[in-house]
C-alpha cells in the first residue's frame, strides 16, 4: 500500500503518468482479486466496505428491478444489519416487501424454506455464507439452486464477508448473482470492500458523480486500500486450508476445556458447520458487557454479539432467531487468526473459566466442582 500513499498518489482518473500508475494499480488489484474468486475482473466493483457492498446489492437490485419484476425480497433472519437494516429501510419507505426466513436452534437456514418463500414478484434473495455472530455456515449453493427453480428471474445475493480466507469463496460455484466482501476481515485495510456482480446483472448505482467503477460506484477510488485488499486476499487464500486445520483444532481445544471446566456455558451453533476460526459461547443469566470487560481487563479481547458503532452490546437478533433469550443469555464471540498461538488459547481458557464462574456465581449459580489436579488446564 505504501507506494500509493507516498509516491504514486495520483488520481486514477487523471490522464498523466502519476494518474495512470494509480489506474494500473487498481486494474492489477481487480485482476488479482478476480483470480482469487474465480471470476472476471469486470464483475468486481470496489466499495468502501462490506456494508456498502451489501447496500449496493440490495438497494441496487430493488431499485433497478423492483418496478419490473416486483418489490418482494427474501432475507434470512441471521443476516448482518447491513442487509437486514437495508431491507427494513426499503420496506419502511414502501420500496420493498420483506419476508424473513428463520433458522433452526443451530443457526442454520433451510434452503428449502428460502426457496418456498420465493414468489413471482421476488426480485432478490439474500442469504449470508457464514454468520458473524455464531459462525454458522449456510448452504448457499443449494439455496441458489432451489431459488432459480422457484423463480429464474430472482437474483441471489450472499454476504460472504466472514468467509474469505476461511471457506472457499467462489461465486460461480455458489451459483449466486451478487456477493459482498470486506477487506478488513482478511487482514486488509479497513474502509474497503468489493461487490461481485455476475456479468449482465444490472443494478442501480447508489452513488452518483464521476461514474467510476463502470458507472456503478462514483467517487475517486481508494487506491492504496484496493491494492492492499488484493494482496491480503491472495495471502489469506494461500494459507486458508492450513489455517483452517490449525485454528479449527485450537477452537475445538478451547471449547472442550471451557465446557469441562466452567458451568452454565454452552457452545452456540455447535450442530452446524461452522467457521473454523470462531467460537461463540452462550452463558445463561450473565451480562455480556460485564464478561467482555472482565476479560478485557485480563488481556483477552472478545466481543459480545456483533460489534456496533457504540461498542455496546445490543440484544442479538441472531440469538433470538435461534430461539435463545438474548436478554438473559450472554453471547461471547471469540475469534482467532494468523497471530493466535496455542499458548494464547491456554491463557484465554483460564481467564474465560474464571470470568464465567464469577459472572454466574453473582447470579447465584455454583461453579463446577473441579479436580485438584490441573487436568484439562
Ligand atoms: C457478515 C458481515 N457483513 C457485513 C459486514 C460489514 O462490513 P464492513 O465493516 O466492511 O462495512 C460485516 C462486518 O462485521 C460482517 O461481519
Amino acid at each position: 500500500m505504501l507506494p500509493f500513499l507516498r509516491e504514486h498518489w495520483g488520481n486514477p482518473s487523471s490522464a498523466h503518468d502519476r494518474g495512470r500508475r494509480a489506474r494500473a494499480a487498481i486494474d492489477d488489484a481487480r485482476d488479482r482479486l478476480a483470480a482469487v474468486l474465480g471470476c472476471a475482473p469486470r464483475e468486481l466493483t470496489f466499495t468502501s466496505g462490506g456494508t456498502e457492498a451489501d447496500n449496493l446489492a440490495v438497494r441496487g437490485a430493488l431499485q433497478r428491478w423492483g418496478g419490473e419484476r416486483g418489490r418482494h425480497v427474501v432475507v434470512s433472519a441471521v443476516e448482518h444489519e447491513a442487509v437486514l437494516g437495508t431491507a427494513a429501510a426499503l420496506a419502511a419507505r414502501g420500496e420493498a416487501e420483506v419476508t424473513v426466513v428463520g433458522c433452526d436452534a443451530a443457526g442454520r437456514v433451510d434452503p428449502e424454506r428460502v426457496a418456498a418463500a420465493v414468489r413471482d414478484d421476488t426480485t432478490l434473495v439474500s442469504m449470508m455464507l457464514a454468520n458473524n455472530e455464531v459462525g454458522a455456515v449456510q448452504d448457499v449453493a443449494d439455496a441458489a439452486r432451489l431459488v432459480r427453480l422457484a423463480n429464474p428471474r430472482t437474483l441471489v445475493h450472499t454476504d460472504a464477508v466472514q468467509a474469505l480466507g476461511r471457506l472457499a469463496v467462489d461465486p460461480r460455484a455458489l451459483g449466486v448473482d451478487l456477493l459482498s466482501l470486506s477487506a478488513h476481515k482478511c487482514y486488509g485495510p479497513k474502509g474497503c470492500g468489493v461487490l461481485y456482480a455476475r456479468w449482465g446483472t444490472h443494478l442501480t448505482a447508489q452513488m452518483d458523480g464521476g461514474g467510476q467503477e463502470r458507472e456503478r460506484r462514483s467517487g475517486t477510488e481508494n487506491v492504496a486500500a484496493i491494492a492492499g485488499f488484493a494482496v491480503a486476499a491472495e495471502l489469506v487464500e494461500g494459507e486458508r486450508e492450513d489455517e483452517a486445520t490449525r485454528l479449527g483444532a485450537l477452537r475445538d481445544c478451547l471449547e472442550a476445556a471451557v465446557l469441562e471446566r466452567a458451568a452454565h456455558v454452552r457452545v452456540a451453533a455447535r450442530a452446524a458447520q461452522r467457521l473454523p476460526n470462531m467460537s461463540a459461547l452462550l452463558v445463561d443469566d450473565a451480562s455480556a458487557e460485564a464478561l467482555v470487560a472482565a476479560l478485557d481487563g485480563a488481556g483477552v479481547e472478545v466481543s459480545g454479539g456483533s460489534a456496533c458503532a457504540s461498542g455496546a452490546a445490543r440484544p442479538s437478533h441472531v440469538l433470538a432467531a435461534m430461539g435463545e433469550d438474548p436478554g438473559r443469555t450472554a453471547l461471547l464471540r471469540l475469534s482467532m487468526g494468523r497471530g493466535t498461538l496455542a499458548t494464547d488459547v491456554d491463557d484465554a481458557i483460564d481467564h474465560l473459566v474464571e470470568a464465567i464462574d464469577t459472572a454466574t456465581a453473582s447470579a447465584g449459580k455454583p461453579p463446577k466442582r473441579r479436580a485438584l489436579t490441573a487436568a484439562g488446564g
